[in-house]
């Protein structure tokens, strides 16, 4: 079954958060190929897509809506161990819905979620230390810089780059 088969919408204010079907991989493949997202999230075909966003046990991915549109992708992957427990979290918007501060409001409902139904204490995001937009939107959702992942993944040109590990604690996120 679906990782995402269950996953409740998220209603926000001006979009809602849905969760991602099989019926979605051609338009989020479109929306991944543009290039304001690729810079950000790398290079993506139909298999990436397939292996990402439906194939990974415990990555859970919403797709956020505006007016019906597909406007952008929230993903979060849990870490069940009892001990360990946290949810890391990927963000991008399609090219015409960034800098409209949808990206802080979608990232804020998410993590309502998380912490209200899912039982997070702990919230991770890992941006490129050179995207100064997403650090800088991070911040003001309430995440801290923890320090520099060196060579931490790979950018759509293949060369490595540096990404740097923020996170959120619930006791610090304020009510929205
Ligand atoms: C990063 C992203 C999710 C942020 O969402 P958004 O809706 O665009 O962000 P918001 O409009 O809520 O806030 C953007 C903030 O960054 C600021 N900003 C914009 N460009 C900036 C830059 N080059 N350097 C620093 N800050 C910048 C804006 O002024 C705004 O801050 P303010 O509200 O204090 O003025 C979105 O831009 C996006 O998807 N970008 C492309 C893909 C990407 O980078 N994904 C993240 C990978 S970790």
């Amino acid at each position: 079954m679906d990782v995402n088969t269950g996953s409740p919408t998220l209603v926000g204010e001006g979009f809602e958060l849905r969760a991602l079907v099989r019926p979605d991989a051609d338009a989020l493949l479109a929306l991944l190929l543009q290039p304001g997202v690729a810079r950000w999230w790398g290079a993506y075909d139909a298999g990436k897509v397939e292996r990402d966003f439906f194939g990974q046990e415990c990555a859970y991915t919403y797709l956020i809506i505006v007016d019906g549109e597909i406007a952008g992708v929230l993903q979060f992957h849990e870490v069940t161990d009892p001990d360990y427990k946290s949810a890391g979290i990927d963000i991008t918007l399609g090219e015409v819905y960034q800098d409209r501060g949808l990206g802080t409001r979608a990232l804020k409902r998410l993590i309502r979620y998380l912490i209200d139904e899912r039982g997070h204490h702990r919230m991770t995001i890992d941006p490129a230390t050179d995207n100064r937009r997403a650090i800088h939107t991070y911040e003001k959702v309430g995440f801290r810089t923890v320090g520099v992942m060196r060579d931490y993944e790979r950018d759509i040109t293949g060369a490595w780059h540096d990404g740097l590990l923020m996170d959120l604690l619930a006791r610090e996120f304020g009510a929205e």
